[in-house]
């Protein structure tokens, strides 16, 4: 028997000298005396892989993370070898790896440090289970912040903070508890205006320690597994992010109505309460694109199944709903009843699709259904076959899009809330423990899922939304906070989530508005919604136990402030969509943090509250009851109140009164917004004119607004519209240049623009150097001009 202080002896390892040097192509290898190996990757000039064996041997190189589409390559690549060192050198940064300890240190080409290994790597031997616990030190200097790490309820600059990644069901979570749904294990650095980033692909526990256990020291370690990192290098934050969402992958872009808002209670039925609360909708015109249906359609909470007194015919249901523009969610979990008359158990059983333990019997939890059975997602065989037991719900009863939820996977009434650690995976040919799996076992459920949806969903764009992720599930869902609370903290923590995953590269996220558990009050709620209007999925969900939460449900002024925001999001939505393309398209992130926006000015440093959406509006929610205002930070630049068109120079914190129905929303100046006109549902008009919204400026701004046919796959063969517009404001003229790409006609001839903030009386309009009649521009004192939508310069001349 070994003792608890043997164990202990047995204590950290550390690299010694290193007495071999390898370099082929891409890759550098270091050995050192006493068997480690460092492989070193250069994937761009900015993006390095650093990984570590123990005892000469790597284990197979295999991710869920990383994405095909990766863009790799590099434009230079040199390696010198020094008396203590060898240096290699890519176009943008240079790396020192010590000859006497493995320790690197990494620079830009001006020199300056961006990142050095403190302890750097060393090891523990896992007695318990056999393999390392691996782990990283660095130096955490001073004034250096931290952020990105997925769905953490913490401030958005992790500084001082410990973080563990282990995807948990976290019912009712608190601000700062750990861990959460999601293990994204990637944070981006801020030292001295360089940004930098570190992604550690490992599946296992994974612990961060951003300066908290130590003032100086930044770590990370794994329960198990490789200590297998990426670095990238910015400067800015926002090529950090791009890198690494380039890496893990983007999704494809959602139909536009995914876009619009949803409505989700656990749970609407039977069919007549579906059709009831849809109905109050139109009847109330309050725009909804979508309706959800948990867990209690099901025959006995079995996946795949209908309850048939509650749901006597889905098909014609959904056909209904789908007539009035409603698109119908189906809940399914991983869990599966074990009952011997149940087909996907059947199934499953026959052809060993479940979980085993690792003497063999399988592993059983109890959830919904009672005790059940999971099927092993990590096995491809498994995930085909999940896929393909949704046709009959897509392709043939019609129902819309899917949430995967209690993926975890979520495990009741045991402490450890989840499957046991020594479940077996097969992990894609790699075999091993529930230690292991655990991170991707919901990403590799909602993968299938996704695989499944796509398929049967064809020729139209599929709909997906999962509770856990490991990084890279962005490629195949959409996905929310999980249950949450009616409080204002959580709205508070909304927040600072929503803008963390983004800065994650996982941009499709929203919140249950207005708190999963317990019942806000019309308040809290209008206050959550005009927040949640600006978070790319935009959905209320409830547990139901608490009284009703739909927007009508918190008395008129209430329905009226929420009916308002609503409005304004489906107004919105061409702006959204655009956002929607550029993440996909560059990796920029929908929401961007006042420190995204401006790393620069250390005043954002520490700013939790206000953000950007998109790259033009700027969003402070009221977290307070009973405000009439609140005071916020303007970054640089300078911006419209979007309800008065004050301008406000940035730099500066500021009061910004905001009675009930007002959030502070700015728009930065020379923006063009595009917008349509309310809409009950995507589809429900033919849009006859783009609105544009143009805020004067002194100078030069570029905005541009993205369409398609809005589902299906057409715009990936050129059929979409790219509109780029560049404004020049001067003393008394604009002018507007327009570039278009694509070949989408969009069914629309006109553009509306509004003019904000013109300092001048509009006296010509010239239309690629032709002046214009003012009749025929409809040109009225508000500033108001319809013009056609194919100019290339549109010349406005003041008196
Ligand atoms: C979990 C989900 C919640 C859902 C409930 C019942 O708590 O997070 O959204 O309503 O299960 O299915």
């Amino acid at each position: 028997m070994i003792t608890n202080t043997e164990i202990e002896k047995r204590g950290n390892q550390y690299p010694d000298h290193i007495v071999d040097f390898k370099h082929e192509s891409d890759k550098f290898y270091f050995t050192t005396h006493n068997g480690v190996i460092l492989e070193l990757t250069i994937l761009r000039d900015s993006m390095i892989r650093f990984r570590y064996a123990t005892e000469h041997v790597f284990e197979p190189d295999f991710s869920y993370a990383i994405s095909d589409d990766v863009n790799l390559g590099y434009n230079e690549l040199e390696v010198i070898e020094e008396i203590a060192e060898y240096i290699i050198t890519t176009s943008k940064i240079k790396i020192y790896i010590n000859k006497s300890n493995l320790k690197v240190h990494i620079f830009d080409m001006e020199n300056a440090l961006i990142m050095e290994d403190e302890l750097g790597f060393h090891w523990e031997e896992n007695y318990a289970y056999g393999g390392n616990i691996v782990k990283m030190g660095k130096i955490c200097h001073s004034g250096e912040s931290y952020y990105g790490m997925g769905d953490k309820a913490s401030h958005t600059n992790l500084k001082g903070k410990r973080v563990n990644n282990w995807v948990t069901d976290s019912y009712a979570y608190g601000k700062d508890q750990e861990p959460l749904y999601k293990s994204i294990p990637f944070y981006v650095g801020l030292k001295e205006n360089i940004a930098y980033g570190v992604f550690f692909d490992n599946s296992f526990s994974t612990y961060f320690d951003f300066a908290n256990e130590k003032r100086n020291v930044t770590s990370f370690w794994a329960d198990g597994g490789e200590m297998n990192y990426y670095f990238f290098y910015g400067p800015e934050m926002s090529k950090v992010v791009e890198s690494y969402t380039d890496l893990t992958g983007v999704p494809e872009l959602p139909p536009l109505w995914a876009l619009g808002f949803h409505q989700s209670k656990w749970s609407y039925f039977p069919e007549s309460k579906v059709k009831e609360i849809a109905s109050t909708f139109r009847k109330l015109q309050i725009p909804c694109d979508a309706i959800y249906l948990d867990i209690d359609y099901m025959d006995g909470f079995r996946c795949f199944t209908w309850d048939e007194q509650r749901f006597p015919n889905p098909k014609k249901m959904i056909e209904e709903l789908e007539e009035d523009g409603f698109k119908t969610i189906t809940m399914i979990d991983p869990g599966i009843k074990i009952d011997r008359e149940y087909w996907v158990y059947q199934q499953a059983m026959e052809n060993g699709f479940f979980c085993r333990r690792a003497d063999g019997p399988h592993f059983k939890g109890k959830v919904w259904p009672g005790e059940c059975k999971f099927p092993d997602f990590t096995d491809p065989e498994v995930r085909e076959w999940w896929a393909g037991l949704y046709k009959e719900m897509i392709a043939d009863v019609g129902v819309h899009g899917v949430w995967n939820d209690m993926n975890e996977p979520a495990v009741m009434e045991v402490p450890s809330k989840t499957a046991n650690l020594d479940v077996r995976h097969n992990y894609d040919g790699h075999p091993c423990s529930h230690r292991k799996a655990h991170n991707v076992y919901g990403m590799q459920m909602v993968r299938a899922t996704y695989d499944g949806i796509k398929k049967y969903t064809f020729p139209k764009r599929p709909f997906v939304l999962t509770r856990a992720a490991y990084s890279g599930t962005q490629r195949y869902a959409s996905t929310w906070t999980g249950d949450n609370v009616a409080t204002w903290e959580h709205l508070w923590i909304a927040n600072v989530q929503m803008q963390r995953m983004c800065m994650s590269g996982y941009s499709f996220v929203g919140s249950d508005i207005g708190g999963f558990a317990e019942q806000p009050n019309g308040e809290l709620f209008a206050r959550w919604m005009q927040l949640a209007i600006f978070h790319p999925f935009c959905r209320v969900h409830s547990s139901g136990d608490h009284g009703d939460q739909e927007p009508w449900s918190f008395g008129e002024e209430i329905t009226e402030i929420v009916k308002k925001y609503i409005e304004l999001r489906y107004q919105l939505l061409p702006y959204l969509y655009t956002m929607f393309y550029k993440y996909i398209k560059n990796g920029l992130p929908m929401l961007q943090s006042l420190v995204f926006y401006d790393q620069k000015d250390t005043q954002t440093h520490f700013r939790t509250d206000e953000f950007l959406f998109g790259e033009q509006l700027l969003v402070c929610p009221v977290q307070e009851p009973n405000a009439q205002g609140r005071r916020m930070y303007f970054p640089q630049g300078k911006w419209y109140n979007y309800w008065t068109d004050e301008v406000v120079s940035g730099g500066v914190e500021k009061w910004v009164a905001a009675e009930i129905e007002t959030i502070p929303l700015f728009v930065r100046e020379g923006a063009m917004v595009p917008k349509y006109p309310v809409q009950q549902y995507v589809g429900e008009k033919e849009i006859k004119e783009l609105g544009i919204d143009v805020y004067y400026k002194d100078g030069v701004e570029n905005s541009s607004v993205y369409e398609d046919q809005q589902d299906g796959y057409d715009y990936k063969k050129g059929r979409y519209s790219l509109r780029r517009f560049r404004l020049r404001g001067k003393e008394n003229q604009l002018i507007i240049q327009q570039f278009k790409d694509g070949n989408f006609t969009t069914p629309y001839e006109k553009f509306k623009l509004t003019f904000h903030g013109l300092p001048f009386t509009i006296s010509t309009v010239q239309l690629d150097n032709e002046v214009v009649n003012n009749t025929d521009i409809k040109l009225n004192g508000n500033n108001i001009i319809e013009i056609s939508k194919d100019f290339t310069e549109l010349h406005i001349i003041g008196k």
